[in-house]
């Protein structure tokens, strides 16, 4: 299964009562692996965790760290990007270079690295001092 047809199909899993926006992700890692995941709300909104957070999740708890592809899907008019929060947690596991295919169900795509995503990021080098 692709990348994309495996985050079309566990965005179907999403729980989204609350903002109706189910998004689905899923994450190719460096051994090939592909790991999934989807939004999960909550009624106490600040609960609720984005479907990269789910899929990077999946991929830490089988033991493994280095993402090699991410595909972001949802249905919005325009692809939707990975709010900042994921952006952070793709960069801890992913380098720059890492390809990040943002899409919508009526098949429209936009291509971007981790690193477009989050310029100048905070990295583990900003601590050297301390
Ligand atoms: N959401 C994601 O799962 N990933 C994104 O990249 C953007 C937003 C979710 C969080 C929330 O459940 C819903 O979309 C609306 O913000």
């Amino acid at each position: 299964m692709s990348l994309k047809d495996a985050a079309i199909a566990v965005r179907e899993n999403a729980h989204a009562p609350y903002s109706n926006f189910k998004v689905g992700a899923a994450i190719r890692a460096a051994s090939g692996t592909v790991y999934v995941g989807c939004n999960v709300e909550n009624v106490a909104y600040p609960e609720g965790t984005c479907a990269e957070a789910g899929a990077i999740a999946a991929m830490v708890a089988a033991g493994e760290t280095q993402l090699a592809e991410v595909y972001v899907i949802a249905d919005s008019p325009d692809p939707v990007p990975p709010c900042g929060g994921c952006r952070q947690k793709l960069a801890e596991f992913g380098s720059g270079d890492v390809p990040v295919t943002m899409g919508t169900t009526a098949g429209a795509e936009r291509h971007a690295t981790i690193a477009d995503l989050l310029p100048g990021a905070f990295g583990a080098g900003h601590m050297a001092g301390a």
